[in-house]
């Protein structure tokens, strides 16, 4: 696929703290890519760099292979969506969404059809007459989408654009802004602390710490594999438990090293190999077996239910591991029938080889 935008080995300081430190990555033409990180991690400079807001200190950034060195704002072929809409209050959302062309004096049935075009984009045209403060928050975001589509970008920025919005609109819109983009095909950069969205939404993501890309992968890809112990904690639901590592070789057959836990070996797969014999392996709540369903596992041993936790659909057991003594937590589905097992018993606890993660001391 071609590339739409292109950050080669850019960096960006603020003082002493780099906010950005040497990142490189591409976006395919067309396609839906997430920059997801913790808040300070450097993911809106990294959106202000390629909409011309900020410029980088080291390093390249290409939008249609054209090199964006000096180019300012206004010139490049990208538009923002940003959390707070600043929309004017005054104008109705017509007029909101026609502004910029208004601006770029087009002819005014030329405003007038694409602006019909972007609020039908957005479900919005019966509502082309209503001011701002006669619409929802949930409208108000898809009126700021449209003024941004309605000039037509190749790249369509968006920082956190539904921060503001509460948890089951933002569902909403979250499956919203991807039917938009795929009926456009508009390439978009999304921003988010928010691992839900980002797995919802993405074609592409890149996993941000502290300036830098930890991982950029498919949504299933940074969850089912994980490539540093950082991504492993942030997305998802991890234990992380500490193992010895008994052979950090991958196995030429199978692929898998050999790990051990309180004297007990099993096999797991290899995200980083490790420098000694100290390593961690990361799996996640929802992947460990109980019971019945651990005894059909490749690799099993016993534990006892501290507690547990009832959330709805699950329950998360706190379970103490033996012979290791080493404590994890389990997510368990709730069927609506059963109890939950009961505090201080011993269970089975069971996982298939392939969905622990082996990670270095670091
Ligand atoms: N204009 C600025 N001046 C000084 N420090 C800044 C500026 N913009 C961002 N930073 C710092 O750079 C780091 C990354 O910021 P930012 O890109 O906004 O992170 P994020 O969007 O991931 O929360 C933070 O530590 C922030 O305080
Ligand atoms: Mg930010």
């Amino acid at each position: 696929m071609t590339p739409d935008v292109e950050f080669k080995n850019v960096s960006k300081v603020f003082g002493s703290h780099t906010a950005v430190d040497n990142i490189s990555f591409t976006v395919p033409a067309g396609s839906f890519f997430s920059l997801l990180g913790p808040s300070g991690c450097g993911k809106s400079t990294t959106l202000r760099m390629t909409s011309g807001f900020e410029f980088p200190d080291r390093g390249e950034i290409f939008i249609s292979s054209e090199n964006m060195a000096g180019v300012a704002p206004y010139r490049r072929p990208t538009n923002m969506v940003f959390q707070r809409w600043a929309l004017f209050p005054h104008m109705t959302v017509f007029d909101n969404v026609a502004f910029g062309l208004t601006v770029d004096r087009l002819p005014r049935a030329a405003i007038r059809t694409r602006v019909g075009q972007a609020l039908e984009l957005v479900g919005l045209s019966p509502f082309a007459d209503r001011k701002p403060r006669q619409l929802s928050g949930g409208q108000m975001q898809r009126v700021a989408l449209a003024r941004a589509l309605v000039k037509r970008p190749k790249v369509l920025l968006l920082d956190e654009p539904l921060g503001a919005l509460d948890l089951k609109l933002r569902m909403q819109m979250q499956l919203e802004l991807k039917r938009i983009q795929r009926e456009v095909g508009t390439t978009f950069i999304y921003v988010t602390h928010d691992q839900g969205e980002a797995l919802t939404m993405s074609d592409q993501i890149a996993v941000m710490n502290n300036g830098r890309i930890d991982q950029l992968a498919s949504p299933q890809e940074i969850y089912d594999h994980p490539a540093t112990r950082f991504v492993a904690n942030f997305i998802g639901n991890a234990n992380l438990l500490p193992v010895e590592v008994e052979s950090a070789a991958a196995d030429a057959a199978t692929g898998l090293a050999t790990v051990s836990m309180g004297g007990l070996a099993f096999p797991t797969s290899v995200a980083q190999k490790p420098a000694d014999r100290r390593g961690w392996i990361a799996i996640r709540y929802e992947r460990i077996r109980l019971g019945e369903a651990a005894r059909a596992m490749p690799i099993q041993m016993q534990g006892r239910i501290r507690d547990a936790i009832f959330a709805g659909s699950t329950v998360h057991y706190l379970m103490i591991l033996e012979p290791s003594g080493i404590e994890i937590t389990v997510e368990a589905g709730h069927d609506g029938i059963s109890r939950p097992l009961p505090q201080g018993s011993l269970v089975d606890v069971g996982w298939e080889p392939g969905v622990t993660r082996l990670f270095g001391d670091v």
